[in-house]
């Protein structure tokens, strides 16, 4: 039996993402919009099949505006919000978009109740815990999408700067999904070594800080929209890591339950997926200064999602 994948919300993520699964032959997809949106789910669903021939995929994506198609779907990246619009607050924003995630949780606990949840929407670590709470699943079925894309991001600085392989470069970004991440040089390699034997502190540091604004680089130069390729592929890799049960150490938003002394809040941490979703949080021995940015990362998340209302 094929594996079927439900992303909701047809936009920049949510069609890319739909577009590297297919690729990757991961199962069937159905990428899931609002009514208003009418044809425009169906109409990329049905580009994406008529790519299909050349590309030798044989998925199915299917392009909808109702719920029914998702039906027991094995996981569902929910991708679904609006963007921060002038003179709308970030509470405005994470009111907006819970009532989003909201919904959309609603309508997947309905159709899907064994799926597992990887939230892409942001503020990401507000929305897992909309998303945790609505659908009452278990906490390694919500799963958020945050570190697996930081740490691209600084892997590919490093790569860059290196002038080595990205695929040499391992890197590990945690915390939450903003300004306050956690971006750490000491479990970052190239090629299993530590990269501070490569690069020194300050063009490091530089690194660190380019990492923390990646999203607001691209924000930047785009001027309509956020990055897309990045996070569908981010989105794309944990996918892979459950329904291929790979048992894949990648650094995710995870709820904590007295994990890195932090308690009731997602945080992103290295987690090991497979077809459980979160199998294990791996539990890293932090140094001080470590240890701190983790918990005032921690903190932040945790007043922001106190704005939920
Ligand atoms: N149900 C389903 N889809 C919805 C809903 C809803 N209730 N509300 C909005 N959407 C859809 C929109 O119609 C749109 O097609 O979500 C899609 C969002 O697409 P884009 O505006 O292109 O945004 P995108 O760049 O894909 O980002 C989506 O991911 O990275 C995060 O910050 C980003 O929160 C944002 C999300």
């Amino acid at each position: 039996m094929r594996k079927k994948m439900t992303v909701v919300g047809a936009g920049n993520v949510g069609a890319s993402l739909a577009q590297r699964l297919a690729e990757m032959e991961l199962g069937d997809v159905v990428l899931v919009d609002i009514p208003q949106t009418e044809g425009m789910p169906a109409g990329k669903a049905l580009d994406l099949m008529e790519s299909s021939p050349i590309y030798g995929y044989d998925s199915k994506i299917v392009g909808t505006t109702s719920y029914e198609p998702s039906k027991n779907s094995d996981v569902v990246v929910i991708t679904a919000g609006v963007p921060r619009k002038p003179g709308m607050s970030r509470d405005d924003l994470l009111n907006i978009n819970a009532g989003i995630v909201q919904n959309v949780t609603q309508e997947i606990v309905k159709y899907s109740p064994n799926s597992i949840l990887i939230i892409v929407s942001n503020p990401l670590d507000a929305m897992c815990q909309v998303a945790l709470k609505t659908s009452k699943f278990p906490k390694n079925r919500v799963i958020g999408m945050a570190g697996a894309l930081d740490s691209a991001r600084m892997r590919f600085f490093i790569a860059e700067a290196l002038n080595v392989s990205a695929e040499n470069v391992h890197a590990m970004v945690l915390g939450g999904h903003g300004d306050t991440m956690v971006p750490m040089p000491r479990f970052s390699t190239v090629a299993g070594i530590p990269v501070s034997e490569f690069i020194p502190k300050e063009k490091l540091d530089a690194i660190i800080q380019r990492t923390r604004d990646g999203g607001a680089e691209i924000v930047k130069l785009l001027k309509t929209g956020s990055a897309y390729y990045a996070p569908s592929a981010s989105a794309a890799e944990m996918v892979e890591a459950i329904l291929k049960d790979k048992h894949k150490i990648i650094p995710c938003a995870a709820y904590l339950q007295g994990e890195y002394g932090i308690e009731g809040v997602f945080v992103g941490v290295p987690v090991k997926l497979g077809s459980g979703g979160i199998e294990e949080i791996i539990s890293l021995e932090l140094n001080h200064e470590e240890k701190a940015a983790l918990q005032k990362s921690a903190s932040a998340v945790k007043d922001l999602a106190s704005a939920l209302k």
